[in-house]
């Protein structure tokens, strides 16, 4: 099998995609590493921590890694963060603490040693800023070429963006962390707004994970039940939220859940353009041979039911 890495700015479809990543018998979950976002990085991690021990995985090791942008020197959640995700990353929901605390060795010097032992074998997933992916090829650029399969939720070439109209939230957050990675990193398949945005969920989903009577299931249903009103009265969607974080891990471990354009891709981030943080076809290497992909359609049925049916088993 195959091995799995997570980097998560532990928020509500991060959670989302942990658990898929935990009940995917065809993957081996072997690290998380955190990043600030929908929250502070030492919520994150705390999160993903509790998370995991709600779910019975508490032998997958959590890492902490960047506390802010590549370009700043400290951060803040942005307030439709906090609507989104409430003020704690979960949906406001008190989860049990974890016994166990964050690894000592640093979230990039994880990632680094990974992509070493692993190689074409590890799958590497972002559903958070790409400050950690930057940082770790900027400190051995053998990770662009090592890592099998980078597959990230993040940015929108065909839609309109959710931060600005052409930027994405965890592009935003940095985006010439993103520009980096999007130029470096082989075998990267990006997971956008163009596609993220038609895997819905609804409270007929969460009832049933209620149902199934366990501290789990209604953790969760909580959790996606307080996401499911945000993007209601925020009125992002009124038929269901977005299942952003846990496609890209879908995608990681099966490709056929898209459609993709064989596209290298870059990041503008010039703060004087209007289209500052937008993903779009690098013109310099349009002519050259590419590994980068972007997912462009999904078969988001298929997608709903096998999401569906994974977190009616890890929830158990
Ligand atoms: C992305 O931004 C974050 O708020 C979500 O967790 C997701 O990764 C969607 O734009
Ligand atoms: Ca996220």
């Amino acid at each position: 099998t195959k091995k799995m890495i997570l980097d998560l700015d532990t928020g509500v479809d991060d959670a989302l995609a942990l658990a898929y990543a935990v009940a995917d018998p065809n993957v081996d979950l072997i690290g998380i590493i955190s990043s600030y976002g929908n929250t502070l990085v030492e919520t994150a991690a705390q999160n993903s921590l509790n998370l995991l021990h709600l779910l019975g995985a508490d032998d997958v090791p959590v890492f902490i890694g960047a506390r802010h942008s590549s370009t700043t020197n400290q951060f803040e959640v942005m307030p439709i963060s906090q609507m989104i995700h409430g003020k704690n990353g979960v949906g406001d929901v008190i989860l049990e603490q974890s016994p166990r605390a964050v690894e000592k060795q640093s979230a990039v010097d994880f990632l680094i040693e990974a992509a070493h032992q692993y190689q074409e074998n590890l799958i590497f997933i972002p559903t958070g800023p790409l400050t950690n992916l930057a940082a770790a090829i900027k400190k051995d650029s053998k990770v662009a070429t090592l890592i099998g399969n980078t597959t990230l939720m993040g940015g929108a070439l065909t839609v309109p963006g959710n931060v600005t109209p052409f930027t994405e939230a965890n592009i935003h957050q940095d985006p010439e962390a993103a520009d980096f990675a999007f130029t470096h990193q082989k075998n990267l398949t990006m997971v956008g707004l163009d596609v993220t945005l038609r895997t819905l969920l609804t409270k007929k989903e969460t009832a049933d994970w209620r149902l199934l009577n366990t501290k789990a299931g209604k953790v969760f249903a909580d959790l996606m039940d307080f996401y499911i009103d945000a993007y209601d009265h925020l009125n992002i969607n009124k038929n269901g939220a977005a299942l952003h974080d846990p496609l890209a891990v879908a995608v990681g471990i099966d490709p056929s859940y898209v459609t993709t354009l064989p596209l290298a891709m870059h990041v503008t981030y010039n703060q004087e353009n209007g289209d500052y943080g937008r993903t779009i076809g690098d013109k310099e290497r349009l002519l050259e041979p590419t590994t980068s992909k972007v997912a462009v359609l999904v078969d988001a049925k298929r997608f709903v039911n096998d999401f569906q049916n994974l977190m009616l088993s890890v929830l158990k």
